[in-house]
């Protein structure tokens, strides 16, 4: 009898995570798979570009939770998901990343004794003060499966009593999506189409609460549009920092720098390789720089994935947009490191995670009906 796997999405960077997974999934006869979207991202241009590109196709259901505080959009997800769950009865629900949609999914499934596996477990900041860094513990512990892509993820695991079995290091799905799309991406053109010129631009991602919703964004933007006048600057600027800067009033883009919309996955990892460097809050962002071999500049005060620095082109300039200023001369000084490639992060990642899921089914107890 195949297994019945059901992976959950709900933003972005979890199609990235999920869409190779998904994939190899589909491929084994050993499974049967279905996808729910939540909806906590909504716009075409941070959801379904993504499914299309990706190959990821329609989900098979939209829960459309939208936005909301952290409460009512944890508890929407929860609500809508409980009767799939209990009509589908599936032997493993999949949760990728540390998202509301993340956590909402996995207190669903355990709830109702369903097993969960959590691809990217064991990352920390060890700053509770991020909804991310909640939302990763808690997701451990309720899953049953703990798949790591960086070495330190077992360390913290087992420090909060995580079971040593449970704990799979089978690399980086983030960095399958980029093995398996990279020859589509195009620096050349992406930078022509934005009119800079290739390795002579910074990309820039913002996006964290701790920057965007609070006093420091006006300087932030302030200070990019300085470091515009040397280095031109291109921001695709995701839906909640856009509004933020609208609320700022007079921001306009300034000579140097272009406020432009979100990009689609091929777009911006182009936009990314043909850059100088990249300054960005983002988690993500900082592994595919280090895979690219592109300076990243983190503009946060911690990072729950220290491999980037230690091996890679990450530096953790601070939450402190004074900082910006520097990331000229921090980019020319970064130029031709080189990266060390964490072990795993190969192309191969959802391959393991579905070696793994085939071992593992035989001690699954699926629902009653
Ligand atoms: C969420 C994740 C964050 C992740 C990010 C990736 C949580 C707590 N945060 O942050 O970890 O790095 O996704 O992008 O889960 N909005 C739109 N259209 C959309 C989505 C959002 O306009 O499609 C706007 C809305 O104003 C919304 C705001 O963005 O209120 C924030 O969206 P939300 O999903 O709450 O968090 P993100 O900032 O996207």
């Amino acid at each position: 009898m195949a297994s019945r796997v059901l992976s959950i999405v709900g933003t972005r960077p979890n199609l990235v995570k999920m869409a190779p997974v998904i994939g190899e999934l589909h491929n084994r006869a050993a499974f049967e798979h279905r996808l729910v979207h939540t909806g906590q991202h909504y716009d075409e241009r941070m959801s379904q570009i993504f499914l299309d590109e990706l190959g990821v196709g329609a989900p098979d259901h939209m829960l459309g939770v939208g936005s909301g505080t952290h409460a009512t959009q944890t508890a929407r997800v929860m609500e809508r998901l409980e009767p799939i769950i209990l009509d589908w009865r599936p032997d493993i629900v999949l949760v990728p990343g540390d998202v509301n949609s993340t956590l909402a999914a996995a207190l669903t499934a355990s709830k109702l004794g369903v097993a969960v596996g959590h691809v990217e477990a064991g990352l920390r900041s060890f700053d509770r003060s991020m909804p991310e860094e909640i939302n990763r513990v808690l997701t451990d512990q309720l899953s049953a499966l703990l798949f790591t892509h960086s070495p330190e993820a077992r360390g913290h695991l087992l420090r909060e009593g995580c079971a040593d079995d449970a704990i799979h290091e089978v690399g980086n799905t983030m960095i399958d999506t980029l093995v398996a799309m990279r020859h589509l991406i195009d620096p050349a053109t992406m930078a022509a189409t934005h009119g800079v010129q290739q390795s002579d631009y910074l990309v820039v991602t913002l996006h964290r609460p701790a920057l965007v919703d609070g006093p420091l964004l006006a300087d932030a933007v302030a200070r990019l549009a300085e470091v515009g006048r040397s280095l031109p600057v291109v921001f695709p600027v995701h839906p909640r920092t856009r509004a933020a800067i609208a609320a700022l009033g007079e921001i306009e883009s300034a000579e140097g720098l272009r406020l432009v919309d979100p990009l689609g996955y091929v777009d911006f990892l182009g936009l990314v390789a043909g850059a100088a460097g990249v300054l960005t809050d983002s988690g993500g962002i900082q592994e595919e720089t280090t895979v690219l071999g592109i300076p990243c500049l983190t503009l946060r005060d911690n990072t729950e994935r220290p491999i980037t620095v230690d091996q890679g082109t990450n530096v953790l300039l601070g939450l402190d947009p004074r900082r910006i200023t520097d990331a000229p001369s921090l980019i020319a000084h970064a130029r031709g490191r080189h990266s060390i490639l964490p072990v795993g992060w190969d192309g191969s990642a959802a391959g393991r995670i579905a070696d793994v899921l085939e071992d593992a089914a035989t001690g699954w107890r699926r629902l009653p009906e």
